[in-house]
């Protein structure tokens, strides 16, 4: 695919499909050029407002189609820029089921947020995981984007390289997340994050297997594999460049297929379950972009991986487990294996001495029922590392809402047999519970953030840009985290 930036008449532009997002009452402000290509009759149902379009086929000159696309007003508790992502978004698949490849947007304002947002929405809503069709289905590709601005900036070129990377690496989280489960093994994913790292300056990786993690005595992860027939795998991606001043740590839940294990989930809870590997996705995409835009803070990304399977082997519930750090878990629920794999992994971590943890993880259903698929939760020990993440999420437009976690929900996973419990109270606290379990395993110090993606990490429906299926929600907000991070190492 193809992206380019054009800021001469629009006369001259051949284009199958120029996009043109307009706000409430934009119409009149629309430069002449755009005015006189768009007859009157077309705002007879078009106002600008939110999720409204047209579609314009003029009979004469070079654009073969014009869609309006609605920008919405202020009136909408939606900031501008997730409006205009949304719309461009919009405009892009509608102009892909007209059957245009080679699409044009028309910036609503040349600067470098709307060049860089415009030119990366319409890759990532043009998205599709049709890897094992034999027949595609019949539809375009986006096979040329071109960005019409009134003035070309000084950076364009390096924000459209900055588009290619992030949108790559949206699309490898996505592509890994959607891979079905007998496919995308924890050996497979172990080996995708190979490939993705390879040649890339800076980067090292290491995969540890069984033998591996019974030698370093990686007791929790162990026990949520002893019920599979596949290798439980730690994956260990780090972005190390030179000079650089701050460590941070990036955890991945890697269950690469959550059937509950003895406690075996029910026929509408299992469907889906080979997503459960989504934060792991994100991080390793995550740090592999960060790589690949040579940002200069040292990246660690940490992915433990398994299969919660049922077997004669697997764990049961009751069990008592050691993990890599000492402490014991009564394993309440076969079920919250999740938060098992992370705790030996979050012990790991402090090995590299980081300045700041992230964890990601599709940690609970407790936090789809809280906040849809519209928002992740967050929960984490310093407010000030807190307030940064949500801030990078407000600039990529992946929102994190906070819950806290105080004595008082520790309490929830007390055990009386032993250190820590895996569960916490019937229906109660879910998401706050399973943060409560985490931080037992975090040094005490040390600025730790926990997010729980159950709910955004897969759309049930499309969404704009957001295809159904694996979002790759959060590999955006990390790479800005990261980036926000740089003026002050
Ligand atoms: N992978 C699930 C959480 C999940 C549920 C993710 C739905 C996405 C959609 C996790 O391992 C799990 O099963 N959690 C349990 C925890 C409970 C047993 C304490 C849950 O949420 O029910
Ligand atoms: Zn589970
Ligand atoms: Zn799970």
């Amino acid at each position: 695919m193809k992206i380019s930036f054009h800021s001469q008449a629009l006369d001259k532009l051949a284009l199958e499909a120029l996009i043109v997002p307009l706000a409430v009452g934009g119409a009149s402000k629309m430069p002449a050029e755009l005015q006189s290509k768009i007859p009157q009759t077309a705002f007879a149902s078009f106002q600008g407002k939110i999720g409204q379009h047209v579609a314009i086929f003029p009979n004469q000159g070079v654009l073969e189609r014009i869609i309006l696309v609605g920008l919405g007003d202020t009136q909408s508790d939606i900031a501008l820029t997730e409006r205009l992502r949304r719309s461009v978004a919009f405009g892009t698949r509608e102009s892909l089921k007209l059957s245009a490849s080679k699409i044009g947007i028309y910036l609503p304002e040349t600067n470098e947020t709307v060049l860089y947002e415009s030119a990366l929405m319409p890759i990532l809503a043009a998205y599709r995981y049709e890897k094992h069709r034999s027949k595609k289905e019949d539809h375009k590709e986006l096979e040329h984007l071109v960005l019409i601005g009134d003035k070309k900036l000084a950076k364009t070129r390096s924000i459209l390289e900055w588009v290619a990377i992030i949108a790559d690496s949206v699309r490898i989280a996505r592509d890994l997340v959607n891979a079905p489960s007998n496919i995308m093994t924890p050996k497979r994913l172990a080996q995708a994050a190979r490939t993705m790292m390879s040649g890339i300056k800076h980067c090292t990786i290491a995969t540890w297997g069984l033998p591996e993690l019974m030698r370093k005595k990686f007791g929790a992860l162990l026990a949520v594999a002893q019920g599979s027939d596949e290798e439980p795998q730690l994956i260990t991606l780090q972005y190390q460049p030179p000079a650089a001043k701050k460590t941070v740590v990036f955890v991945g839940k890697g269950v690469t297929f959550d059937t509950g294990g003895i406690n075996l989930k029910p026929e509408r809870g299992i469907e889906g379950m080979q997503m459960d590997m989504a934060g792991g996705a994100i991080v390793l995409t995550a740090v592999t972009a960060i790589a690949k835009l040579k940002l200069p803070i040292r990246v660690i990304a940490i992915v433990p991986a398994t299969e919660n399977m049922p077997s004669g082997a697997a764990l049961k519930p009751g069990d008592i487990v050691t993990t890599l750090a000492g402490l014991t878990i009564e394993v309440a629920n076969t079920d919250a294996e999740g938060r098992m794999i992370l705790a030996d992994a979050l012990t790991y971590a402090a090995d590299f001495k980081p300045d700041q943890i992230i964890d990601c993880a599709t940690l609970t259903g407790a936090a789809l029922v809280a906040l849809g698929e519209e928002q992740a939760a967050l929960i984490g020990n310093n407010s000030t590392f807190v307030d940064q993440i949500i801030k990078a999420g407000t600039v990529t437009g992946e929102e994190l809402c906070r819950l806290p976690l105080t004595d008082d929900y520790r309490e929830h996973v007390k055990s009386e047999i032993a250190d820590v419990k895996n569960v916490g109270r019937k229906s109660n606290a879910g998401v706050i519970s399973g943060a409560a379990f985490l931080e037992k395993f975090v040094p005490k110090d040390l600025p730790w953030a926990h997010i729980d993606l159950a709910g955004p990490a897969i759309r049930s429906y499309p969404r704009s840009y957001e295809p159904k299926g694996g979002t790759g929600w959060g590999v955006r907000l990390l790479i800005e985290y990261i980036h926000s991070c740089i003026s002050e190492a």
